[in-house]
């Protein structure tokens, strides 16, 4: 059985000052953070899962580009150039930020779920009648439907693995009891978008190895708070957005590169034959690129403000942009299980109100702070109004994770979702729980 891989490493205490002593810094990066909004008082932006608020970096850079740069690739003149090394840049930075191999196995495209169905389209071309594809209950149809369809089209089959609905984990015996020799995709996600839940990726990555199958990482919901190593982690793609993770409307693809080049996949004939190219059709949104290297400012800040106190390190590794990214999602990842732990406590206490998914604090390394409840007399839409009012934004309904809330017996109305990030404060989880006291 697998090994949990996401424990934070040593003196978390320290960590966790690190981000506390910063933290109206860290906020003041982000303007949206600050204006009034309901009752004179500025939001409580919990609403993170469905898209985080971003920092001045990103909002410079599209200024930045649309004055500077705003042209297309490939010109002889200045603009076209700072464009094309804008490209460049940004591919490499998000080769750091995820630990890949090489910028050229990045792609971009408009979100993940347009990306996850053009891979699924370039897949199954290379699979028949009756081969299988393995998904789970606990993602989100972003990485449930496209495969839906190609199985539809093609005439594969397709195998769930199941959840424990007692804490929203994986049910591992499910997805080893799934996988046959005619498996040829597995695609789960890293962090489920609803109950937060953390999959043990590198486990089921040498299941997919064991019986030969593609390995589709949808990585969305793990990014803003873990330390994402694709190399590490032992899948064949990852998804990421980066607008769950503080920056711009963009999607990323990462594949293996031999992959990447040799998958059918359809591309403009005067398109370049190699990845990344081939797969990222028509313009892009350069200023969204823009915005990313932005964001990629932003991470390398936060790392330099958080470490600010410690002895320098001036090893060539630590130098590496991608040891940079590690060390400001760390400091993230362990100032978030401080929130979590006192917004679950707190949760708790509160008549009325039930939790589901992991609440037991020596297992908070296998969840991100996504934290789902329904309450006794409330439906989730009338909580999501309640605390909108007194501006506290949160989510309700299913957020797309259709097959989950189905499994949970939550069909219709869904449940209550909020979804915690780094510039988020002690002082406005008690809000949330003194709102909720009030019903
Ligand atoms: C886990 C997960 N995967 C995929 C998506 C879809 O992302 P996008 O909006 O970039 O298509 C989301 C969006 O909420 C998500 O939470």
């Amino acid at each position: 059985m697998p090994v949990a891989s996401d424990r934070v490493g040593e003196r978390p205490q320290e960590a966790v000052g690190m981000m506390l002593n910063h933290i109206q810094a860290i906020r003041s990066q982000f303007p949206s953070l600050h204006l009034p909004r309901e009752n004179a008082l500025p939001a409580v932006f919990f609403d993170n899962p469905a898209g985080t608020q971003v920092p001045q970096q990103v909002i410079d850079a599209y200024t930045h580009h649309f004055t500077h740069a705003n042209a297309n690739l490939g010109g002889e003149f200045s603009t076209s150039q700072a464009t094309v090394a804008l490209v460049r840049t940004v591919r490499e930075r998000m080769a750091a930020f995820l630990n890949a191999p090489a910028a050229e196995e990045l792609v971009f495209g408009p979100n993940t779920t347009t990306l996850i169905r053009r891979l699924s389209l370039a897949l199954a071309q290379r699979c028949q009648v009756g081969d299988e594809i393995v998904l789970t209950r606990l993602d989100h149809d972003a990485n449930v439907a496209p495969w839906l369809a190609i199985a539809n089209e093609t005439g594969m089959s397709v195998r769930y693995a199941d959840l424990k609905p007692q804490d929203c984990t994986l049910d591992l015996a499910s997805l080893e009891a799934a996988l046959s020799d005619r498996t040829r995709i597995i695609a789960t996600c890293h962090a489920a978008n609803a109950p937060g839940t953390i999959n043990p990726i590198r486990w089921i990555a040498e299941m997919a190895r064991s019986v030969g199958a593609w390995f589709v990482l949808d990585a969305v919901q793990s990014a803003p708070h873990l330390s994402i190593d694709v190399q590490e982690l032992g899948c064949d793609f990852c998804f990421v957005s980066a607008y769950k993770f503080y920056g711009p409307h963009v999607g990323i693809m990462w594949g293996r590169r031999a992959l990447l080049d040799d998958l059918p996949t359809f591309k403009v004939r005067p398109a370049p034959a190699r990845a990344p190219g081939r797969w990222e059709t028509g313009g892009a949104a350069f200023e969204a690129l823009a915005g990313m290297n932005g964001l990629m400012d932003y991470f390398t800040w936060l790392a330099e403000t958080v470490h600010a106190g410690d002895e320098p390190d001036r090893s060539p590794a630590a130098r590496c942009e991608s040891e940079v990214f590690k060390r400001a999602l760390l400091a993230i990842q362990r100032y978030e299980r401080t929130l979590v732990t006192q917004l679950i406590a707190g949760l708790r206490a509160i008549p009325g109100i039930t939790l589901h998914g992991i609440q037991d604090p020596e297992r908070f390394h296998l969840r991100v702070p996504t934290v789902l409840i329904t309450h006794r007399e409330h439906p989730p839409k009338e909580l999501a109004t309640f605390l909108g009012a007194r501006g506290i934004y949160t989510w309700h309904g299913d957020y797309y994770a259709y097959e989950f809330m189905r499994r949970m017996g939550h069909g219709e109305r869904g449940m209550l979702r909020i979804g915690l990030g780094h510039y988020n404060t002690t002082t406005e989880i008690d809000r949330l729980l003194n709102a909720l006291q009030e019903l």
